[in-house]
């Protein structure tokens, strides 16, 4: 079992976006379990949407909402082979419980200073705590050097990010408000390839082998 936990202290980052697209693209590798720390509960009903939907869900996803205190005996009963966690905007006790859960923490970040900045101070808490953390770039725009800038910036100062990026699509906030994963609502789509790529990356920084995936070359 692999846990991801999605962290970041800014509101609206990407977090809950992060983990549904992320999930969807994941579960077609194995077992996944989303878990929801946040008390706004944004992925609780998106699970809600998702539940409506029946025959248009493409891959299962299993999902609990628990406080952060019961993270840690929640993944002692479950079977998934990968957990992803959203956490509330804010970094407390409760939340530091679930970041030693983790096996890799996803930041979100927009491409902009004042997130950069941000994400920083993120970076600290999460590195006090231990477990391995990367930047997510979510809502690159299409055009423009932004996200190179930021990029840069992020190497310049030595912060961990991965080289996939998230854009900034309309796919992603349409599949997520049909209660789906953009890889099943839309799987031949950019925003699509996206994901795939990114959750290949999170593959290998877990150490896990690449799938065969059968007539896909690149990110398509
Ligand atoms: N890559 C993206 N493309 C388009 N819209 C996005 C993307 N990522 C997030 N959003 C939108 O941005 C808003 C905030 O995202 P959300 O995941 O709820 O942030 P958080 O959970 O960090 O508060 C939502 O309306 C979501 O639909
Ligand atoms: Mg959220």
């Amino acid at each position: 079992m692999k846990v991801i936990v999605v962290a970041q202290q800014k509101g609206g980052a990407g977090k809950t976006m992060l983990c549904v697209q992320l999930g969807a693209a994941l579960a077609e590798r194995g077992r996944v379990l989303l878990i929801d720390t946040d008390p706004q509960q944004t992925l609780t009903r998106w699970a809600a949407l998702r539940a409506a939907r029946g025959g248009e869900t493409k891959v299962p996803l299993a999902i609990e909402t628990l406080s952060g205190w019961r993270v840690s005996s929640a993944l002692s009963r479950h079977g998934a082979d990968f957990v992803l966690v959203d956490t509330p905007p804010k970094l407390d006790g409760e939340a530091r419980l679930v970041l030693r859960e983790a096996d890799l923490v996803l930041v979100p970040m927009q491409p902009a200073l004042p997130d950069l900045w941000a994400a920083e101070t993120v970076l600290g808490l999460i590195g006090e705590i231990g477990p391995e953390a990367a930047l997510v770039l979510n809502r690159v725009p299409a055009s423009g050097k932004l996200a190179a800038e930021i990029g840069a910036e992020l190497a310049r100062r030595g912060l961990p990010h991965l080289a996939a990026t998230l854009g900034n699509r309309v796919l992603f906030a349409q599949s997520f408000a049909r209660g789906l994963g953009v890889s099943e609502a839309a799987p031949m789509s950019p925003a699509a390839a996206e994901i795939g790529a990114l959750a290949a990356e999170v593959g290998e920084r877990l150490g896990l082998a690449q799938p065969v995936a059968a007539g896909r070359e690149g990110r398509g």
